[in-house]
Formats: structure tokens, sequence, C-alpha cells
């Protein structure tokens, strides 16, 4: 049987991470990649595949079985479109696209297509999220109560050449908090409401870089999220987890959860519990199990579920719908911050 042959749409900081990875795969072949900037014909030359400066040139010649979408935001919705009206299943990076129109017209446009579309929320497949779910499914911490997220880094200003991450569309809530709204809903279940401060007092870019949000779930649960990409700090998912060769990892936790019965800290998978069944109180004493989790990193797995998908063996995990619902709360958060005012995630599209 030949291998898929799969294509990249965007080869910068992450779109080349896919590209290596297929390369490398040897379930998958890389067919080609599409960049109209320098690094496109670089890259393709370092990983002996083929360039083309537009994607739609690269899908006609090529006709790849499946391609990942790795350009920035604005362009999410033009490049899937493309996909789909070829029939080819697309990986959409995260966010699914940088509005909720765009967003709902590509989920529309892939299920009247019938070709599946995998959003690229990729923390979902690390085993530390699985073994997570599972600790949280089996009752361990209780009901949920509260949790408490951060995600901090000092990212390098040579980062903002790029002018689509520091304008409307771009900015660290859509690149980077995205990924905290989706493990929340992925933990915690649907967000019913936002409150939230922005600020931009750091970079002065027309984009936040830093924001406090309150969140209410639907169960009742609650949390707070707190994010800036203008100061360094040990505590975040890639750090956390070390899930991401850019960012220097230090295995500190970046969420906790707060439960009746017990609390979790997360990614380092350490529950804290008193020494009978019943809930401790706070005159005593609380210890830690930190529990096992094995597996491999996210990406090479998000690979793998994608030509199961291809070879239509699986459904895709983290289908346009979910996708979609993950804009919509992260998308509710800049509205809070530009109204002022609480705001819940638009309903999915009919
Ligand atoms: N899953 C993750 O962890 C993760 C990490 C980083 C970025 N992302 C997402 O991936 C996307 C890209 O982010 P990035 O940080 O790699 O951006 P980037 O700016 O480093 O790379 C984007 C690339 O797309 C290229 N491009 C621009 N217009 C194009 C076009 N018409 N056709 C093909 N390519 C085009 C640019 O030349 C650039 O090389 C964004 O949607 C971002 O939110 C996801």
């Amino acid at each position: 049987m030949p291998k898929p042959r799969l294509a990249v749409v965007g080869v910068g900081l992450i779109g080349i991470r896919h590209a290596e990875l297929i390369a490398a795969s040897p379930d998958a072949e890389l067919a080609a990649v599409a960049d109209p900037s320098p690094i496109g014909p670089r890259e393709a030359g370092r990983l002996g595949t083929r360039h083309y400066a537009d994607y739609n040139d690269m899908l006609d010649r090529e006709r790849p079985d499946g391609v990942y979408v790795a350009a920035p935001n604005q362009l999410h919705l033009a490049a899937g479109l493309a996909c789909i009206a070829r029939g080819i299943p697309a990986v959409i990076e995260k966010p699914l696209c940088d509005t909720l129109e765009a967003g709902a017209e590509l989920v529309r446009a892939s299920e009247a297509a019938g070709v599946p579309l995998l959003v690229g929320h990729h923390r979902r497949y690390n085993p530390r999220v699985e073994a997570t779910r599972e600790i949280l499914a089996r009752g361990e911490l209780g009901r949920i109560v509260a949790v408490n997220a951060l995600w901090a880094v000092r990212k390098p200003d040579d980062y903002f050449d790029a002018t689509w991450r520091r304008t409307a569309g771009g900015g660290p809530i859509l690149i980077n908090m995205i990924h905290d709204v989706d493990c929340l809903r992925h933990f915690c279940g649907e967000i019913a409401e936002v409150q939230a401060y922005g600020s931009s007092a750091a970079r002065g870019f027309e984009v936040e870089d830093t924001a406090v949000v309150a969140v209410r779930f639907a169960s009742g649960a609650l949390a707070s999220i707190a994010l800036t990409d203008a100061a360094p700090s040990p505590w975040g998912w890639e750090a956390g987890s070390g899930d991401n060769p850019n960012i220097a990892a230090s295995f500190e936790n970046c969420y906790r959860f707060l439960g009746t019965a017990a609390a979790l800290d997360f990614p380092n998978l350490t529950v804290w519990k008193g020494a009978t069944a019943e809930p401790a109180s706070w005159a005593d004493a609380i210890h830690p199990e930190t529990r096992a989790w094995a597996g491999h990193e996210a990406l090479p797995r998000q690979l793998e579920h994608f030509l199961d998908v291809i070879a239509g063996t699986a459904t895709p995990r983290i289908d346009g719908r979910d996708g979609l619902a993950t804009l919509a709360a992260t998308l509710a958060i800049t509205d809070a911050i530009a109204t002022g005012r609480a705001a819940a995630p638009a309903p999915p599209p009919a």
C-alpha cells in the first residue's frame, strides 16, 4: 500500500514541526510544502520535498491525501475551504479561524462536503492530559469546584516581526490562551460565562500582552486563568510539560484543580489528599501522591490519528464543531475585555 501523501501550508514556527514529523514518519510521505516567504523553498530543500508559493497550485498539482494548515490565523478559512473543495481532509491549526463567522463557515463547508477537519488542539493527545481525564472521571477529586491556570512566558522581541501576531486576529489570547481554554473545556465541560481584563501596557501593541479571566462552567465550577507573553516564568503548559522544543522546560505545574475530595497539581499529576476516605478538613494533614503516566509527545500522536482519519478508520477527536466551541469560548474572553461586561460563548451554528 502506498503511504499517504501529506502537504503543509505555512512552514513557520509550528508548520515546520509538522513537516519534519511527516518527513520522519515511516507511515507518511511529505508530498510538498506551500509558503510564499523565503522560508518555503529553503525548508523544502532541507526536507527534500517540493515547494509551492501558492497553496492552491500545490493542492491542484500534488493532490495530497491530507493537509496541515499552519498559516497565520487569518488565512485558516481560505486555506481550509481550498482543501474541502478538493475533498482533502485537513488539520487546521488552532484557532480554527480568527472569527466566529469564519469558523462557522468552515464547519458548515466541511459538514456539507463530508470532508473531515481536525483542529490542532494537540495538547489533548498528551498522555498527561489523558491521565488527568481518567483521574477526574474516577472521581478521585470529588466534585471540581475551582481550577487555577497560569501561562506566562517572555516571547523574544523578534517573534513580533510577523505583523499578524500583533494585530487583530493574532495576540496571545487567540494564539496561546485558546489552548488553556480548550484544556479547561476538555477537563471541566462547557464554559457558560467569562469575565476578563486585558492589558497591552507592557508591549503597547494593538493586541493584549496580558489577560486575567474568570470562568464559570455550566457545571457550576469556576476557574481563573492568568496569561502574559511579556514576563519570564517557569509556569505554563509548554514549560511544565516539556512538550515544545522552542520553550525551555521547567517541569513546574501550571494548573491546580480543587475538588471536594482532593486537589491535583498539573502536569506533574500530584494528587493531594488526606489519610482517610473522608475528605480532609483544614486541620488534617494532606499528602502528595504522584500518579503514573506513560506515552509519547502530543504532535506525533496527532499525526497518527490524522492518518487514521484519512484512512477512514477514525473520526476526528477534535472536529470543526469542537474547535469552534473552543473558539467561541475564547472570543467570549476578548468580548468581555472589550465591553467590560461578562460574556457567554456564542451558541453553535445550525
Ligand atoms: N499547536 C500549537 O502549539 C501552535 C503553535 C504555534 C502556532 N500555532 C498556530 O499555527 C499557525 C501558524 O503559527 P506560527 O507561529 O507557526 O506562525 P509563523 O508566522 O511562524 O508561520 C506562518 C507561516 O505561514 C506562511 N504564510 C503566510 N501566508 C501564507 C500563504 N498564503 N500560504 C502559505 N503560507 C503562508 C508565512 O510565510 C509563515 O512562514 C497559527 O494559526 C498559530 O495560531 C499553533
